[in-house]
């Protein structure tokens, strides 16, 4: 999610704040907004854009203030627009809040607000919180009190700064899952931020919290306490990164941070979204369209790239669990190919940018012929959300890095979330929506594991450095899980790679092999993991140096491969998550080997918005 920076102090805070939201710039957002305590009122200034257009109209009419807070926004719940620019504000003004993450429970705390009388001026998640302090605050109580109160009663993830006329020259600051930092400033002056670039230009002395806990920032010092009530001691660090590995969370590059960002995206991208006991999913952004879905008859998945492979696991899924016909189509072969679109189709387009032109013109195509339209898209408020009648977002935050990775495991969960809500809605039984539950809740900590196998990778791709040459081989639900392999290595280390469906080899590729020709089998204990054997060893006995993902000791293999990376088991449709992620991590490590820029590979753009 985006930034927070906060400053009290005796010095101006907006130069402060604002060289805070620049230094938070690289992590992608689309508005931005600053608060300040100018004696006895709170001023509030936002634009949707750059930090740029947000300085320009501070210069309008600038605000002498020594205490205020400023964010940079990645939208979840609401376009990026004016109203839904942080900072939030309580309805008389007198409180503004900033806040990074998700609010699980918005949609039930803004209907007890509105019982309340509570009118609402955005679609955020985040403004149910700032008037929830508002209806909290007791009189002749203090503003951390009221933060405390609410937050109690808020679910999901969350990192805030908040302000108050009402108890001035104070920042309260909290995180739950979403970080916050309190920067240690010189002598009466303290910050807070989403990381440590926030604040890097006055301190590299910082304090992290813990998730529950909420901190009260003064010119005389802070002090930190957890939410059930007692103070706590958190320690001072000092850091010793250079500005660049601030930004990459301390990783090399963004790729390798935001591969490691997997647990946490899947976990928000299935955060409010599960329904264990019914085995069934509540997607708001599809909710009020139960009757244009249950007459679709066909899906038609438009997408390219990396979202392409992903329609391929979705298209398995939705054919295996709600038994719906599915068609998987290269946008840009879709648009100019005069499609048969008939009655009851779905287009579903699939997009991390949300701006990918041959998508966008492929679902214009589809709107033209009168289907409904759904987007599984990234970026809140892009072009293909806009365009879409309905759909799921990721909740994946800003992917920087051009090869695409976190997005497209959370494609596959938000796939598996829809194919959910269709069988449920068909012929798919309870028992087995609560297995695929089950699995999807246990799938973060399983990736967490597979992300231990990163150093084994490094070392294995050392063997592999002067490849010329790569196959990616995998059956059913691993076939779209090779051609994403595939991809992975020829985007980032130039190595050219090919994905074909592991049975394919004895119609042309098998004439490829030898022992220059590493092949990658994907080979977890599923349905056709026995014909993946026999396809192993037609590769072997012509000497070809073999690579198998497996997900237990795979006895079979032994003697027949020269590597096995071993990933946990789970459900066959959700072995695509974790097959993938070490392929991710072999891609990256070649390429890092190889010298190439991992983050922006030659000749490519992460949001393809040509055609
Ligand atoms: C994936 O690593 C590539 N960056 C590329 O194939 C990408 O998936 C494709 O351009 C589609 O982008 P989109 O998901 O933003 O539409
Ligand atoms: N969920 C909040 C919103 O959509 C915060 C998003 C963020 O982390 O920037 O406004």
């Amino acid at each position: 999610m985006c930034g927070i920076v906060g400053y009290v102090g005796s010095r101006e805070a907006t130069p402060i704040l604002l060289e805070g939201l620049k230094r938070l710039e690289y992590r992608g957002y689309d508005s931005a907004g600053i608060a300040l305590l100018n004696g006895k009122n709170v001023s509030v200034v936002k634009q949707p854009g750059k930090v740029r257009e947000l300085e320009k109209a501070i210069k309008v009419s600038p605000i002498s203030a020594t205490c205020g807070i400023a964010h940079t926004r990645w939208a979840t719940h609401g376009s990026p627009n004016l109203p839904n620019a942080h900072p939030q504000m309580s309805t008389d003004g007198t409180i503004a809040l900033v806040h990074n993450g998700i609010i699980e429970n918005a949609d039930a705390l803004r209907v007890q607000l509105q019982k309340e009388g509570y009118l609402f001026v955005s679609e955020t998640d985040t403004e149910v919180v700032v008037k929830l302090i508002d209806l909290l605050w007791m009189e002749d109580t203090l503003l951390e009190e009221a933060v405390a109160a609410a937050l109690r009663q808020v679910e999901g993830a969350y990192g805030i700064a908040v302000v108050s006329s009402r108890d001035s020259n104070k920042i309260v600051a909290a995180q739950n899952g979403s970080p916050l930092l309190i920067g240690v400033g010189q002598e009466g002056e303290v910050l807070c931020g989403s990381n440590a670039a926030a604040v890097i230009s006055l301190t590299r002395e910082v304090v992290y919290l813990d998730d529950g806990d909420y901190a009260v920032l003064e010119p005389s010092g802070f002090r930190t306490y957890h939410l059930s009530g007692t103070e706590v001691a958190r320690s001072v660090y000092q850091v010793t990164w250079d500005l660049e590995s601030v930004e990459k969370g301390g990783y090399e590059h963004f790729m390798l941070k935001e591969i490691f960002e997997q647990p946490e995206t899947l976990r928000n991208v299935m955060r409010g979204r599960l329904l264990e006991e019914e085995g069934d999913v509540r997607l708001g952004g599809i909710r009020d369209h139960a009757k244009e879905l249950a007459e679709v008859r066909r899906i038609v998945m438009t997408a390219c790239g990396t979202s392409w492979h992903a329609g391929l696991v979705g298209e398995y899924m939705l054919e295996e669990f709600a038994r719906i016909p599915v068609n998987v189509e290269y946008a840009s072969e879709f648009r100019y190919r005069h499609p048969v679109l008939e009655e009851g189709t779905l287009n579903l387009a699939i997009s991390q940018s949300g701006e990918t032109a041959d998508t966008l013109a492929a679902l214009k195509e589809a709107k033209q012929a009168g289907s409904d339209t759904m987007g599984v898209v990234n970026t809140v408020g892009s072009t293909i959300a806009r365009h879409t009648d309905f759909g799921i977002y990721l909740h994946a935050g800003p992917e920087i890095g051009v090869a695409s990775t976190k997005a497209f495991t959370s494609q596959l969960v938000a796939l598996t979330l829809f194919t959910l809500y269709m069988g449920r809605r068909r012929q798919m039984s309870v028992l087995q929506g609560r297995e695929v539950v089950a699995a999807l809740q246990e799938l973060p900590d399983l990736v967490e594991e597979v992300l231990q196998l990163n150093d084994e990778i490094r070392d294995l791709a050392q063997h592999f450095k002067d490849a010329r040459n790569f196959l990616y081989l995998g059956r059913g639900y691993q076939f779209p899980v090779a051609l994403e392999g595939a991809l992975k290595l020829k985007e980032v280390s130039y190595i050219h790679a090919e994905g074909y469906p592991a049975a394919e080899m004895k119609h042309g590729p098998i004439a490829l092999i030898d022992d220059d020709m590493p092949v990658v089998f994907l080979a977890p204990r599923d349905s056709v993991y026995t014909k993946v054997v026999s396809n192993i060893e037609e590769v072997k006995a012509r000497q070809g140096r073999i690579i198998a993902v497996v997900s237990d000791n795979a006895p079979e293999l032994k003697g027949k491969v020269d590597h096995m990376i071993r990933v946990p088991h789970t459900i066959p449709s959700l072995l695509s998550v974790l097959t993938t992620v070490p392929l991710q991590l072999l891609a990256y490590h070649m390429a890092v080997i190889r010298g190439a820029n991992v983050d922006q590979p030659r000749n490519l753009a992460k949001s393809v918005t040509v055609e």
